[in-house]
């Protein structure tokens, strides 16, 4: 796991757009999946930014998106359907018929599960998924406990989960109990994976799932299993790291690393 250390929260967005960016530039027709959440808003004005000012192309692209709340309509003030079109798709030139976001309020949840699995496997897999990381450590909406084979399904919500997203809405009560998440083996079976976090509060998950041990209980973790992931935080989400030295220098010294791996 490649780990970049950023100074604040506008960096890490510009880092990892630029990141995205370069992997859309790559491969017009890149299948790329993505987060909801506080985390990546910054990120999706770098990657609008790019669009308008430098005519960055999505209309090739499919994009998946990770998660939705269980019971929410599509266009549902706090759906995440609606938060993708707000923060990214409505402000590039994104084909709708390429945006796959779980359908919250389904009449057959397990049979929808099914089908979303098949049009990722359809589309060729994901190329590049992007994470944020809950306070309990989850990806997606893989709770503490989740199986690290587990595929697009419906998930509870652990407490911590439910309180940490009820700024979102008027009444804690207002929050979903259960979500339609893809699966910590969906998203290991991502080509490459970009995972990005801010602030003081995340600092204590990231230092667990980068540095501890592999273990479901902090699911964030399983992506030590994999070959290709990028870590992008800003200072503060750092700031428990033991070897943040060493990350440091492998960023500053990258041109060398590269030429040792022959990349
Ligand atoms: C949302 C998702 C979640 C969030 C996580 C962090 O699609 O997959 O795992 O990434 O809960 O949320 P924020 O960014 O609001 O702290």
């Amino acid at each position: 796991m490649e780990v970049i250390i950023t100074k604040n929260y506008e960096e890490m967005s510009r880092v990892s757009a630029e990141l995205i960016a370069r992997e859309i530039k790559r491969k017009h027709d890149l299948v790329l999946g993505l987060a909801t959440g506080d985390t990546p808003v910054g990120t999706y004005k770098g990657l609008v930014r790019l669009h308008k000012e430098e005519g960055l192309d999505f209309s090739k692209l499919t994009v998946f998106n990770l998660d939705e709340y269980v019971g929410l309509a599509p266009l549902h003030e706090n759906s995440y359907n609606r938060f993708m079109w707000e923060n990214l798709f409505s402000h590039v030139n994104i084909t709708p018929e390429n945006v796959y976001v779980p359908q919250g309020n389904t009449d057959d949840p397990e049979e929808f599960c099914r089908w979303y699995e098949a049009q990722i496997r359809d589309a060729g897999g994901i190329d590049l998924q992007i994470l944020g990381i809950g306070g309990d450590g989850h990806i997606a909406f893989n709770e503490p406990g989740s199986s690290f084979a587990s595929r697009t399904r419906i998930k509870a919500l652990d407490k911590q989960t439910i309180e940490d997203n009820s700024r979102f809405f008027k009444k804690i009560e207002d929050v979903p109990r259960f979500a339609i998440t893809m699966g910590i083996g969906t998203i290991l079976e991502a080509r490459s994976i970009i995972l990005i976090a801010n602030g003081k509060k995340k600092a204590n998950v990231c230092v667990q799932f980068i540095e501890g041990p592999v273990t479901s209980q902090v699911t964030a973790s399983a992506l030590q299993l994999h070959t290709h992931v990028t870590i992008v935080l800003d200072d503060e989400a750092s700031s428990q790291l033991k070897r943040k030295e060493y990350y440091n220098w492998v960023r500053d010294n990258k041109h060398i690393v590269a030429k040792k791996i022959g990349r």
